[in-house]
């Protein structure tokens, strides 16, 4: 399946520049496919309206804006029939390694990832995670990568634990309404 056939315009096709991203085919229906590309500004409502169906945690849309314009190759999205399914949008920061030990690293940490209720359970989320990890490495030179999530957000967590992330940390109500996070983490190393 070529990216003709989601009629994008010419700037997005692979190219060289954007040579990395992924395009998946589903086996399950010959009319479902999705694609994951990177965001344009002229997405961010579509992400905006996704990230508050499926997340508490809301942004405005000079932080969506200011996310896109400082780390525009890691915020991802998922595209089902032209429609935006799926988000993934993430940050590089200088942190205390946390494998190893007393060193500083450059981490990816991923702010936010939802995929809308109806595309669930597709590999959606897992297309996103591993484009942006990928990105995360090659592109921004990360060795590791960090995200916070819910204690109780149990299909988040068997995601990023089919991923190879652990439980490093747990974060004494880290959420508005006094839940926990689990930090969790994951070395990201060339072999993958
Ligand atoms: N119950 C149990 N395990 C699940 C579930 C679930 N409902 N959903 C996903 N998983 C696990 C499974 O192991 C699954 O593999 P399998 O389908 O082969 O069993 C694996 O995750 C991969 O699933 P995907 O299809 O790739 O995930 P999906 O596209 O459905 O998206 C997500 C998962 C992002 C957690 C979605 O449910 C969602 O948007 N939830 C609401 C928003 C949210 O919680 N986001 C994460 C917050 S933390 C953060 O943003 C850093
Ligand atoms: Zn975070």
């Amino acid at each position: 399946m070529l990216s003709e056939d989601f009629g994008l315009p010419e700037a997005l096709r692979t190219d060289g520049v954007h040579d990395f991203l992924e395009l998946v085919t589903l086996e399950v229906r010959p009319d479902r496919h999705f694609m994951v590309r990177e965001a344009l500004e002229e997405d961010l409502l579509a992400v905006m309206n996704i990230n508050r169906v499926c997340l508490p945690e809301n942004y405005t849309y000079g932080f969506f804006e200011s996310v896109l314009h400082s780390y525009p190759k890691s915020f991802l999205v998922a595209e089902v029939d032209k429609r935006i399914a799926g988000y993934i949008m993430c940050r590089v920061e200088r942190i205390l390694s946390r494998f190893q030990r007393f060193k500083i690293c450059k981490a990816g940490h991923v702010i936010s990832i939802a995929v809308l209720p109806e595309y669930r359970r597709m590999g959606i989320a897992s297309s996103l995670m591993k484009n942006a990890m990928k990105v995360l490495r090659e592109v921004y030179n990360c060795s590791e990568v960090f995200l916070e999530v819910r204690v109780s957000n149990a299909p988040a967590i068997n995601l990023y634990e089919k991923l190879g992330f652990i439980q490093v940390d747990r974060i004494k109500q880290y959420y508005m309404d006094g839940e926990d996070a689990y930090l969790m983490a994951k070395e990201l190393s060339s072999s993958e």
